[in-house]
C-alpha cells in the first residue's frame, strides 16, 4: 500500500498556481515544506508535479537507471534561447552526446589551471575597483561578482573581453539575460492564451533573446577573423569531431552552448560568492578562521594554481555555503518506468512516468535527518575533517547528479577559490547594514538580495601590488583608513567614538559624546565597533560604548569582539589609546557586563592604554544615565591633559534658526534596514476595564521574512500628547519650524528645515527618566525661586526621580519659571530607540503577514502626576488604524527560541500577558501543520492572565481551535480567578499543580520556552527546581540546581521583554 502524496489546497482550473509565490518560489517550497513535509503534489493547470524535500527522497532518486533529468517547465521556455544546449537539452538529443563529450574535456583540472591567467586577470579588475572605492564606499556584492564571473567565463573560455567592470552598468547582455530567466520563469506558469495577448512583454522578450544573440554572433565572428593563440572552448565546438558518430557540431548548437556557458557559467557562481561573503560577514568566526588561513597559508603573495583546493577551511566555508544556498536551488527529474514506487521517511510513495518530479536541493539541504537539528546554523566545521567526505551518499547536491550533473563545477570551484583569497588578503568587508537578514531574489537561480558591503583596505600587512593599473599603494603601518574622514577643522584633534548597539542605548550615549566633542576641543568620528575591526586607529583617542546580549556581542560588534578576542600578537594594540563604557543589566547575573568586560581587557592585554576606568551602567539601576554622565566627565578631563585639548565655549553642538513655516517638512529615515509595513487590522483583545492588549496585523514591507520567534522591531513616534505637552511648555506654536546645523555627527536631520513637531515626535525620547546631569544643567539654568525643589531631585535622585521615572519634560512643568529653550532641551534628549515586539504568527499562516500581541502602556504615572503614563511605541501602534504605514524591520530571535524543524517534538510554553505572542507563533505554525497531515505532537501551554472573562488573550478563539485541533493543552492561571484554573494564581502555581504532565512532556523529550518579565521567569525556575528535587530525590538546592541545568541544556529557552 502506498501512501497518498498531500496537495495544498488549489482553485478549480489553476490548481496551485497561486499557491506559490511568482517572484520567490524557492521560499514557498520552503514553506510548504515545513507544513506538508518530505513530499507533497502540486496542480498546476491540471498537471501534477511532485515535489520532493527530504534526503531519503532524493538519494533514492539520484538513480540514472530510474529517473532521468526532465527538462521542466520553466527550462522548456529557456530553450527559447538555448535550444538544444547542455543545459536544457531533452535527454534523447543527440547533439547533448555530441557536445558533452567534446567538451568535458576542456573542464579537466589541467584545462581549468590553464585558465588561471584569465581568472586573475578580472579578478584583479574586481580588487582593483574596491580598492579604489575605499572603505565607505557601499558595494553591491552580487552586482560585482557577476561582472567578475561573467567576464571571466567569457574571456577564459571565449577569450572574448566583455569589460564589465568598465561600465557603469551591468553589461547589457547581463541585463537581457536577466530578464529573459525571470520571463521564462513566469511564462511557464502561465496560461498559453493570455501570454499570446501580452505583446509587449512578448516583444520584449524577443529583444532579450536578440541581444543575447548578438554577443554569440559576435564571439563567433571575432573567433573566426582572429583565432586565439590557446584553442578554447569555441575552437573546440568549431573544430572538434565527435569520437562516436564521426561528427561536427552543426553551427546551431555551438551558438545554443555558447549562450548556455554565458548564461550557466556565470549567474550561479556570482551567487555562490555573494552567499560566501554574506554567511562570513553574519559568522565572525568564521570569518576569522578563515581569514587566518589565508594569512597562514598565503600571506601577501599572489595566490596560485598551486593554492586551489589546498586551504580546507576555505572549502569547508563554501561547501557550507552551498549547502545553505544552492544558487541552482532545485532540479527535475523523471521516472524512466512507470509505477515508480519511493520510500521515504513516512511512508512509500507512487510516482508516474514522465511526470516531473522537483528535488528541491535547498530543501533537501535543510533535512535535519543529515545535517541536525541545528540545520539553518552556518557551520563550515561540519565540512570540515573528514566530515564531508563521510556524508551520505547524495546529501551534498549543489551541482546536480550524474550525466547530467554540472559541467562547469571544476571552473566555478577555482574561480571562486581564487577570487575569494584574493579579496580576503586586502579588504576587511563589513555589511553596510549589521542588522541585514537574507533576502532571496530567484531567477532561475538564488542570490542574496539588497545585500550591501563595505571593503576596508587591509591596513595590518604591505598591500599587494596587482597589476600596473593598480591604485596607489599605502605604507604598511600608515594611519588606519577608518581615519580618512576625519577632518579636524578649526585645530580640533581627531578623536574617534565607537559604540555596539541593538537597542541604542550606547548609540545613543556616543551620539552624546560626539556632539559634545567640538565644545572640548575634538572633533570626533563616530561609527560602529564592526567597522574598527582590524582597524583601530591611533592618532587619537579611542572612546568605546557598548552593551551584552546573553553575554554576546551587539549586532554591529560581532566582528569587533571576535577579532579582540582572538589576535595573537603581544603587541597588536601598541599605540592605541582608549576607554570603554558598559550600557547592560544586572538581571542578566552571569552575563552582566561580559562584553564591556571582555573588550576593555582585550585592549589592554595587548598593549593599548587605558584613560579612564571601564564605565559601568546598570539598565535596571537608578544609576545608569548618571553613571554615564560621570564616565563622561572623568573622559572629558583626562583627554584635556592628556591631549592638552582647549575647550571652547563657542564651539557649541547644534545651532538652531527659525525659518519661514511654509516650507516643506524634512522626512528622514533613521533605521537603514527599516521598511514600511501596512495595518491590515489592529483589535483589542481584552474586555473594557483590564490593562489593555491588542493584536495587530501587519503586511510586511516587501521582500521582508521570517520565522515563528522572530521580532519586529519598530520606530515609533512619541504620543502626540506628550509631544504637544512639550510644544506648550516652549511656548512654540504646532507650525514652528526650525533648521539645524551642527559642528558634530547628529542624529538630527540637520540643513533643512523641520517642524518642531516632527521633531520632537520622531527623533528625541521625552519620556526617559531625567539624569543627573540634566538637573545639574536645568539648576544652573533655574532662577532663585526654583533652586531648592530642583537640589532636593539631585539629593534624592533614586527615589523622586528615577523611580517614578520623571523626565526633563516633567520637571521643565513643575517649574515653569525656568527659561529653557529648544537647543538646550534637544542636547539633554536621547534619541528616539527603536522597540522589539515578539512576531505572534508563522510565516505558515502568511509568509508576507506578521502580527503582534501587544501589551499598551497606559497607566497613572508613577511620579504622581495628573498625566496617565504612555508608553512610546505601545501608545504608537495602539493607536494605528488599516491603512497606516509603520516603519519596522524583522530582527531574528536567539537560534533556541524557535519551534523545532520536527513538529513531532512537544513543546512546554510557559508565559503571561503578552508574553504568550512567540507562543502564539509556535501554535499557529503547528496548527498549520497538523492540517497539512504532518504528525504534530501536542504541546503544553501554560499562561497567567487575569480573568477568564477579561484578559485571556485568544483563549476563545484561535486557543480553543488550536486545543480543539489537539495542537495544545492549555494550562491557565488567572490570578483573579483562582477557582477557575485549578486554585492556581500564578502559572508556576500550575506547573507544580500539573508536574505529573510536565514530567511526562519532558520525558517525551519536549523542548521548553519561557516568555514574559523577568519575574515570571525567576518564578518558573524556582519551581521547576522544586520539581527536580522531588523526581530525582535531591535536598540540596544548589545540586538541584546544577543537574537542572545539565538535564535541560539545549532544551530550555527563553525570552525576556526587558
Ligand atoms: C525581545 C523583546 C520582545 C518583546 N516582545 C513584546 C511583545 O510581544 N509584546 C509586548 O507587548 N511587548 C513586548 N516587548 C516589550 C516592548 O519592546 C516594549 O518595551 C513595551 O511595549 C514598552 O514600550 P513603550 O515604548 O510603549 O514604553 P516606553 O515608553 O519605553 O516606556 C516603558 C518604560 O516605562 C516604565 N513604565 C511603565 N509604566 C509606567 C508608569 N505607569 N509610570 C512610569 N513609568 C512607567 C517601564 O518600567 C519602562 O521602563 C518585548 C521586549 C523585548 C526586549
Ligand atoms: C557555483 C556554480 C555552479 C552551480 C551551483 C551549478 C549548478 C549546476 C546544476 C545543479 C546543474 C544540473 C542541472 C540539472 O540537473 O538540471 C548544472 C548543469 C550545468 N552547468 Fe553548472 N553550476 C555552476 C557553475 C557552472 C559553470 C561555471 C559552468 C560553465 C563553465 C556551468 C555549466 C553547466 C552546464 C553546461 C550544465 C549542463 C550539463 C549537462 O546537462 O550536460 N555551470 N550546473
Ligand atoms: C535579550 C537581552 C539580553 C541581554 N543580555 C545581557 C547580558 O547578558 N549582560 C548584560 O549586562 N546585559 C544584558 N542585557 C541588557 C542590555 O545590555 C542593556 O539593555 C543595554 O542597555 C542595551 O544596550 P543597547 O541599547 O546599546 O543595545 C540584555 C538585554 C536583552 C533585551
Amino acid at each position: 500500500m502506498t501512501t497518498p502524496i498531500p496537495q495544498p489546497p488549489g482553485v478549480p482550473f489553476l490548481g496551485n498556481v497561486n499557491t506559490i509565490d511568482r517572484d520567490l518560489p524557492i521560499k514557498s517550497f520552503e514553506l510548504l515544506t515545513q507544513q506538508y513535509g518530505e513530499i507533497f503534489q502540486l496542480n498546476i493547470f491540471g498537471a501534477r508535479r511532485i515535489i520532493i524535500n527530504s534526503y531519503k527522497l532524493q538519494a533514492e532518486m539520484s538513480d540514472e537507471k530510474r529517473f532521468i533529468k526532465n527538462i521542466s517547465a520553466n527550462l522548456k521556455q529557456v530553450r527559447a534561447a538555448a535550444s538544444d544546449g547542455l543545459f536544457t537539452a531533452f535527454p534523447d538529443e543527440p547533439n547533448w552526446g555530441k557536445a558533452h563529450r567534446l567538451l568535458m574535456p576542456c573542464f579537466g583540472t589541467a584545462a581549468i589551471f590553464g585558465m588561471y591567467d584569465g581568472m586573475m586577470d578580472i579578478i584583479d579588475q574586481l580588487v582593483t575597483k574596491w580598492e579604489r572605492f575605499g572603505p565607505h564606499e557601499d558595494i553591491d556584492p552580487a552586482a560585482d561578482f557577476t561582472r567578475l564571473t561573467l567576464d571571466a567565463i567569457a574571456l577564459c573560455s571565449m577569450s572574448y573581453r566583455l569589460n564589465s567592470f568598465y561600465r557603469e552598468e551591468p553589461h547589457p547582455f547581463a541585463i537581457a539575460m536577466t530578464d529573459f530567466l525571470l520571463e521564462s520563469g513566469r511564462r511557464s506558469a502561465r496560461n498559453a492564451l493570455v501570454q499570446a495577448i501580452m505583446t509587449q512583454t512578448n516583444a520584449k522578450y524577443e529583444a532579450d533573446i536578440a541581444t543575447m544573440g548578438q554577443l554569440v554572433s559576435s564571439i563567433l565572428e571575432d573567433h573566426k577573423i582572429r583565432p586565439p593563440a590557446k584553442p578554447d572552448l569555441v575552437t573546440v565546438m568549431l573544430n572538434g569531431v565527435d569520437k562516436e558518430t564521426r561528427e561536427k557540431l552543426p553551427e546551431e548548437n555551438i551558438r545554443a552552448n555558447l549562450l548556455t556557458f554565458l548564461i550557466a557559467g556565470h549567474e550561479t557562481t556570482s551567487g555562490m560568492l555573494t552567499f560566501v561573503v554574506y554567511y562570513l560577514l553574519k559568522n565572525p568566526e568564521a570569518m576569522r578562521k578563515l581569514r587566518d588561513e589565508i594569512d597562514t597559508k598565503i600571506g601577501g603573495r599572489r595566490v596560485t594554481t598551486k593554492d586551489v583546493n589546498q586551504l580546507p577551511y576555505l572549502l569547508a566555508v563554501m561547501r557550507e555555503a552551498m549547502r545553505l544556498g544552492p544558487t541552482a536551488p532545485a532540479r527535475s527529474v523523471t521516472p524512466i518506468h512507470d509505477d515508480a514506487v519511493v520510500t521515504g521517511n513516512n511512508g512509500q510513495y507512487l510516482l508516474h512516468k514522465d511526470e516531473p518530479c522537483i528535488l528541491v536541493t535547498f530543501n533537501v539541504h535543510r533535512d535535519p535527518k543529515v545535517w541536525g537539528d541545528d540545520v539553518l546554523e552556518f557551520k563550515p566545521e561540519r565540512m570540515l575533517d573528514g566530515k564531508f567526505e563521510a556524508l551520505p551518499p547524495n546529501a551534498w547536491q549543489p551541482f546536480g547528479f550524474g550525466l547530467r550533473g554540472c559541467i562547469g563545477r571544476p571552473f566555478a570551484w577555482q574561480e571562486a577559490q581564487l577570487a575569494l583569497i584574493s579579496i580576503f588578503q586586502r579588504f576587511d568587508l563589513v555589511m553596510r547594514d549589521p542588522t541585514y537578514e537574507l533576502e532571496i531574489k530567484q531567477t532561475l537561480t538564488i542570490k542574496p538580495h539588497n545585500f550591501y558591503v563595505r571593503a576596508i583596505p587591509r591596513t595590518d600587512r604591505p598591500r599587494m601590488l596587482l597589476n600596473p593599473s593598480s591604485a596607489p599603494i599605502a605604507a604598511p603601518g600608515e594611519p588606519a583608513q577608518i581615519a580618512s574622514d576625519v577632518s579636524p577643522a578649526n585645530g580640533l584633534k581627531p578623536m574617534y567614538v565607537f559604540y555596539g548597539s541593538n537597542t541604542g542605548n550606547s548609540e545613543s550615549f556616543a551620539q552624546r559624546i560626539v556632539s559634545a566633542a567640538p565644545t572640548h576641543g575634538f572633533a570626533a568620528t563616530l561609527s560602529t565597533l564592526d567597522m574598527a575591526a582590524e582597524h583601530l586607529p591611533k592618532d587619537g583617542p579611542v572612546l568605546i560604548l557598548t552593551a551584552s546580549f546573553e553575554g554576546l556581542p551587539a549586532d554591529n560588534a560581532k566582528h569587533f569582539v571576535e577579532w579582540a578576542e582572538n589576535v595573537k600578537a603581544a603587541d597588536a594594540f601598541a599605540g592605541i589609546k582608549y576607554g570603554v563604557f558598559g550600557c547592560g543589566n544586572t538581571d542578566w547575573v552571569s552575563t552582566y557586563q561580559r562584553v564591556p568586560k571582555l573588550i576593555d581587557d582585550a585592549l589592554e592585554a595587548r598593549g593599548a592604554i587605558r584613560l579612564v576606568d571601564r564605565g559601568v551602567g546598570d539598565a535596571a539601576s537608578a544609576e545608569f544615565f548618571d553613571a554615564f554622565d560621570k564616565w563622561e566627565e572623568m573622559v572629558w578631563a583626562k583627554l584635556s591633559t592628556e591631549y592638552g585639548a582647549v575647550k571652547s565655549e563657542q564651539a557649541v553642538g547644534l545651532e538652531i534658526k527659525t525659518v519661514s513655516s511654509s516650507v516643506v517638512r524634512a522626512e528622514l529615515l533613521r533605521q537603514r534596514d527599516m521598511g514600511f509595513g501596512t495595518v491590515i487590522e489592529n483589535k483589542v483583545l481584552t474586555a473594557e476595564g483590564h490593562p489593555p492588549k491588542m493584536h495587530i496585523e501587519l503586511a510586511l514591507p516587501e521582500g521582508f521574512t521570517y520565522r515563528a520567534g522572530d521580532y519586529l522591531a519598530i520606530l515609533p513616534t512619541n504620543p502626540e500628547r506628550t509631544v504637544r505637552r512639550a510644544m506648550a511648555r516652549l511656548n512654540l506654536d504646532s507650525d514652528a519650524e526650525i533648521e539645524i546645523s551642527s559642528t558634530a555627527p547628529t542624529h538630527f536631520p540637520t540643513g533643512k528645515p523641520v517642524s518642531v513637531f516632527n521633531l520632537l515626535s520622531g527623533y528625541v525620547e521625552l519620556q526617559q527618566p531625567a539624569t543627573q546631569r540634566d538637573l545639574e544643567a536645568l539648576i544652573a539654568a533655574a532662577p532663585e525661586t526654583a533652586q531648592a525643589a530642583l537640589k532636593d531631585l539631585v539629593a534624592n535622585y533614586a527615589d523622586k526621580v528615577f523611580a517614578p521615572r520623571l523626565s526633563v519634560l516633567d520637571v521643565l512643568e513643575e517649574q515653569p519659571s525656568i527659561p529653557l529653550t529648544l537647543g538646550p532641551l534637544l542636547h539633554m534628549l536621547p534619541a528616539m530607540r527603536i522597540r522589539q515586539y515578539s512576531i505572534s504568527s508563522s510565516p505558515l499562516w502568511n509568509p508576507t503577514h506578521a502580527t503582534l500581541t501587544l501589551a499598551v502602556v497606559d497607566a497613572p504615572a508613577r511620579s504622581g502626576r495628573t498625566e496617565p503614563y504612555l508608553g512610546v511605541a505601545s501608545t504608537y501602534l495602539a493607536s494605528l488604524r488599516g491603512g497606516d504605514k509603520v516603519q519596522c524591520a524583522v530582527r531574528p530571535s536567539a537560534a533556541a527560541f524557535h519551534p523545532p524543524t520536527d513538529p513531532g517534538v512537544p513543546l512546554v510554553m510557559i508565559c503571561a500577558g503578552s508574553g504568550l505572542a512567540p507562543m502564539r507563533g509556535f501554535l499557529q505554525e503547528r496548527a498549520e501543520q497538523k492540517r497539512a497531515g504532518r504528525a504534530v505532537a501536542a504541546s503544553l501551554l501554560f499562561f497567567g492572565c487575569r480573568d477568564p472573562r477579561g484578559d485571556f488573550l485568544y483563549g476563545d478563539a484561535e486557543l480553543k481551535e488550536w486545543a480543539e485541533l489537539g495542537v495544545v493543552d492549555v494550562r491557565p492561571a488567572f490570578s483573579r480567578c483562582v477557582g477557575e484554573s485549578a486554585g492556581c494564581r500564578y502559572v508556576h502555581d500550575r506547573i507544580g499543580h500539573d508536574k505529573a504532565e510536565v514530567v511526562a512532556a519532558y520525558d517525551a523529550g519536549a523542548k521548553f520556552f519561557v516568555c514574559g518579565s523577568g519575574r515570571i521567569l525567576q518564578g518558573v525556575k524556582e519551581t521547576i527546581v522544586e520539581l527536580v528535587k522531588e523526581v530525582r530525590g535531591i535536598s540540596d538546592e544548589v545540586e538541584a540546581q546544577k543537574l537542572l541545568n545539565h538535564i535541560m541544556q539545549g532544551r530550555f529557552a527563553t525570552d525576556i521583554f526587558e
